[in-house]
């Protein structure tokens, strides 16, 4: 196959771009000279962001669990984009620490609406024109937890290994056009994934707040997000099927083919002795 066209100087979608990877992506690529067409649910924040860059910026905010929404905004994309597109980030996404049994409903429902179905409604929006142009990725944002099971992830790792299972077959429907499809699967960024997430009581019994679970989960993240940024962006310009980001994402992968069964009992006395 040969490799899809550099993304500088082409139109980037990034959603989830007021904080953390998406943040910096949008960053990262506009100062590459991509106009960039910004979506957040979250106003002020994507106000912030959008003031850190450097060329034309299009702001929209947006739940990407709203389908029409998202359709409308690849609309209005396509009216605006002053370069063809080059790449649709469905970046956007939210954690929940919970034991099964401990899980509430409607909690669940939350995070799949976000994590998977949003990520399904960014490609339905924007694979025609991506289609239409033959040319331009799709890149969705998996993790790790999309590569392995953790306790108390349930959620979280059954929507990243949809997203990745939905990925992988778009890309098998692809082959042979100019479109690609890629996942991204981030180890542990120092973000704001932790602090906005949904903890209604420590998963692990240890009586933590969740201030101190977020504290927690940045002394793990060793990544930052410029760095998963130029990870990302380079993994697309090379026209990879999987985007693996950090060291430890590597580790994980290794592990899952290694140890199917038993991957988590190494990764669990790795964590201890971190600790
Ligand atoms: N940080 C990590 O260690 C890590 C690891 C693996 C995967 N990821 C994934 O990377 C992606 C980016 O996360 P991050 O770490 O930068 O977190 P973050 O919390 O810093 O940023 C996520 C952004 O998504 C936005 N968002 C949430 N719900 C939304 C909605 N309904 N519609 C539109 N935007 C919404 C938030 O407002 C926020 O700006 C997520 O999909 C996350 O699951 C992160």
């Amino acid at each position: 196959m040969s490799r899809p066209e550099a993304l500088v100087g082409r139109t980037a979608v990034v959603t989830g771009a007021a904080s953390g990877i998406g943040r910096a992506l949008a960053r990262r690529l506009s100062a590459a000279g991509c106009p960039v067409a910004i979506a957040d649910v979250d106003e002020p924040g994507l106000k912030e962001a959008s003031a850190d860059l450097t060329g034309p910026v299009l702001r929209q905010v947006l739940d990407v669990r709203d389908a029409a929404a998202v359709t409308a905004f690849a609309q209005t994309v396509s009216e605006w984009a002053p370069a063809p597109l080059g790449a649709v980030f469905n970046n956007a996404g939210v954690a929940i620490g919970s034991s099964v049994l401990g899980a509430l409903p409607a909690d669940d429902d939350w995070l799949h609406e976000i994590n998977f179905r949003g990520v399904v409604n960014g490609v339905r929006a924007f694979l025609p024109a991506l289609v239409a142009q033959d040319s331009g990725t799709i890149v969705n944002t998996s993790s790790v937890y999309g590569l392995i099971g953790v306790p108390y992830q349930s959620a979280y790792c059954a929507a990243k290994f949809a997203v990745r299972g939905f990925t992988e077959a778009l890309r098998q429907e692809l082959r042979g056009t100019g479109v690609r499809a890629a996942t991204v699967h981030p180890g542990g960024v120092k973000t704001n994934i932790a602090r906005n997430a949904r903890f209604r009581a420590d998963p692990e019994g240890r009586g933590r707040t969740h201030e101190q679970i977020a504290a927690e989960f940045d002394a793990i993240a060793r990544t930052t997000p410029e760095r998963a940024a130029a990870i990302i962006h380079k993994g697309v310009d090379r026209g990879k099927a999987r985007i693996l980001v950090g060291p430890d994402a590597y580790l994980v992968d290794a592990l899952a083919r290694l140890a199917p069964t038993r991957y988590y009992d190494i990764v669990a006395s790795l964590r201890r002795s971190r600790r």
